[in-house]
């Protein structure tokens, strides 16, 4: 979390930064601050809130034309304006932002201040600014200065750095992403690409042990050791439309109201002649392949929850493992099980640790990840894309169904690569009905009553999901998406467990919405359990689900093959939040607390 990106060039950098951290700021929104360099030195500005905060407090732009900017998600210290990056030495000449961790920065803070370093804020990225000064005075030399200090520095960081008086960026990543974006008048370090997509798409993913120099007319791109290293360039296919919110109130709506071209795009050439074919992996790549193991957290999990039950039914041995909890439910790996990473951004810390360690214990590894060039993509043997382009809204929405299309023909492929097990029997029929998922979604969208049902139901003390079999991960899906923009208690559970404890809570004000998509066969029975204990439900389902005779209300779903029906009932759900959240005055596009990309531990 945390989002940096620094700029240089011909003309003024302040737009350009700003702009830049309001592309960022789905990586944390507590604080944003710039540093701009011109003739009178490094001047800061900074302050707790968001990027829109940030730019009422500038009576005008600064000049300069190069700078760093930041947008925070606190870790190390309460979002106040002192805590707000950029950082500096004790005399302000050198300013520095980090997105990361360091671990030592609690004697690193004491051995500066043993030599008269005065510190301002609580976090760990101010040790940086101290550092680079202390070996500036020692070698006389910025760059210098800052390879050593990279060096000193424990834990995850990507930087950028400027000094007073020189024409130059500095920084430098390990375990945090930067992106090098190349324009012909200027260049841009960044945490992600959409920070500077408006400007270029000639990029280059820096990897761990990088460090850059910027200057206005060049880059040098080095190892630790000094050594130039040579990064191939990449051209990214996003359209910098993707990254806006055109005529939508908020990014979340417009990414909901996306999906069927999101995922048309995720399906294209990934069916020919009823096979499925993913363009890296020929047939026979998991040919060696005897268990799978996916790791995962928050909506990417409960994608992967429907990959795991889509692979047990065709035989498969597979698991699914909540990546935070890696260390302790992993179980035995080796080298005939593949480990699939699921994240959308490919920079979940959790994520990318557990799949470090299966990789450790000698297990293949598969990334199936949204974002080309993430350090899961990066790290791993394989990466499937699912193509959904740039989310921005915090909530996970059209990634959810790109990633679970791209997890059901993957599992596809796994059925038919790996020996003695076969697809199901009506594989033939869920691909043949894959064509008419775009056309499907369009007519949720186009009929939902979701909007009046949030309203209706809005004052209701909870909001309980169920479902069974591939109804279950949409039910949790739906609670994770309900709470998290709402901040209204709300829970998922598999409807057979409703009885075994949380049946206690349900009362006339807890509407209980039961996801019935045909795949189910329990859903019902539990419903009505529910409703006898007074709570209204809501059948999330096609028109001829037998959950509707017995529903107070119905969200529809257009008859289609089980698992794609459980996306569509999602689809629902995640209109339902919008509107409820809507109706609340919720901050929609950054709920409280969160981050969209999570990658501390
Ligand atoms: C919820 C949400 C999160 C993410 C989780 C994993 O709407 O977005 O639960 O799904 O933080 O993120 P990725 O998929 O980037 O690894």
């Amino acid at each position: 979390m945390c989002g940096i990106i620094a700029r240089i060039g011909h003309g003024n950098a302040a737009e350009t930064l700003l702009s830049g951290l309001e592309n960022l700021e789905y990586r944390g929104y507590d604080s944003a601050g710039i540093a701009v360099q011109n003739g009178s030195g490094v001047k800061i500005h900074k302050c707790s809130g968001e990027v829109s905060d940030l730019k009422s407090s500038l009576e005008s732009r600064p000049h300069g034309n190069m700078g760093i900017g930041h947008t925070r998600w606190s870790t190390h210290g309460p979002p106040t304006d002192e805590n707000a990056h950029p950082h500096t030495d004790t005399a302000g000449d050198v300013a520095v932002v980090h997105n990361g961790v360091i671990d030592n920065y609690d004697e690193l803070r004491s051995e500066l201040q043993a030599k008269g370093h005065e510190f301002e804020s609580e976090t760990d990225t101010e040790v940086i600014p101290h550092l680079i000064d202390d070996y500036r005075e020692e070698t006389g030399d910025s760059e210098t200065a800052v390879r050593r200090a990279v060096e000193t520095l424990e834990g995850s960081y990507a930087i950028a750095a400027i000094v007073d008086g020189e024409e130059a960026v500095y920084a430098a990543r390990k375990g945090s992403p930067l992106v090098l974006g190349l324009d012909e008048e200027e260049w841009f370090l960044a945490s992600d690409v959409p920070a500077f997509l408006d400007y270029t798409d000639e990029v280059i993913y820096l990897e761990d042990g990088d460090l850059v120099v910027l200057e206005p007319d060049s880059y040098q791109i080095t190892d630790l050791g000094g050594e130039t290293v040579e990064r191939s360039t990449d051209t990214v296919d996003w359209d910098p439309e993707d990254a806006g919110k055109g005529e939508y109130d908020h990014y979340m709506l417009k990414e909901i109201n996306s999906q069927p071209t999101t995922l048309a795009n995720t399906i294209e050439g990934r069916v020919q002649d009823g096979d499925v074919v993913f363009e890296d992996l020929p047939e026979g790549t998991f040919a060696d392949v005897e268990t799978v193991q996916f790791v995962a957290c928050g909506t990417s999990y409960h994608a992967a929850m429907y990959a795991d039950q889509l692979l047990r039914s065709a035989g498969i041995r597979t698991d699914v493992v909540r990546a935070s909890e890696y260390d302790s439910m992993s179980g035995p790996v080796d080298e005939n099980t593949l480990v699939v990473a699921v994240t959308q951004s490919g920079e979940t810390a959790d994520t990318l640790d557990a799949v470090r360690t299966a990789s450790a214990n000698g297990a293949r590894s598969l990334a199936v990840t949204n974002v080309v060039g993430s350090t899961a993509a990066r790290e791993t043997d394989d990466a499937v894309y699912i193509r959904a382009g740039p989310e921005v809204g915090v909530a996970a929405t059209k990634t959810f169904s790109s990633q679970a299309v791209t997890l059901a023909l993957l599992s596809q492929q796994l059925a038919a690569d790996v020996p003695d097990v076969s697809p199901p029997e009506d594989s033939d029929a869920m691909l043949e009905s894959l064509d008419a998922l775009p056309g499907h979604l369009e007519t949720v969208l186009e009929n939902s009553n979701a909007e009046s049902l949030a309203s209706d139901l809005i004052d209701s003390q909870s909001f309980f999901f169920i479902g069974n079999g591939l109804g279950h991960p949409v039910a949790l899906e739906g609670a994770l998406k309900f709470k998290e923009i709402t901040y209204e208690h709300a829970e998922g559970f598999a409807s057979g467990e409703l009885k075994h404890g949380p049946l206690a809570l349900v009362t006339p004000e807890t509407p209980v919405f039961a996801v019935a998509t045909g795949s189910d066969s329990k859903t019902k029975t539990n419903a009505i359990e529910a409703q006898t204990r007074g709570a209204p439900i809501v059948a999330v389902s096609p028109d001829d689900n037998p959950l509707v005779d017995v529903a107070e209300d119905h969200l529809t779903i257009p008859d289609t093959h089980p698992v794609w029906a459980g996306l569509l009932a999602n689809v629902q759900l995640q209109l339902l939040s919008y509107y409820a959240a809507d109706e609340l005055g919720r901050s929609i596009d950054k709920p409280r607390n969160l981050a969209k990309s999570v990658t501390v531990e």
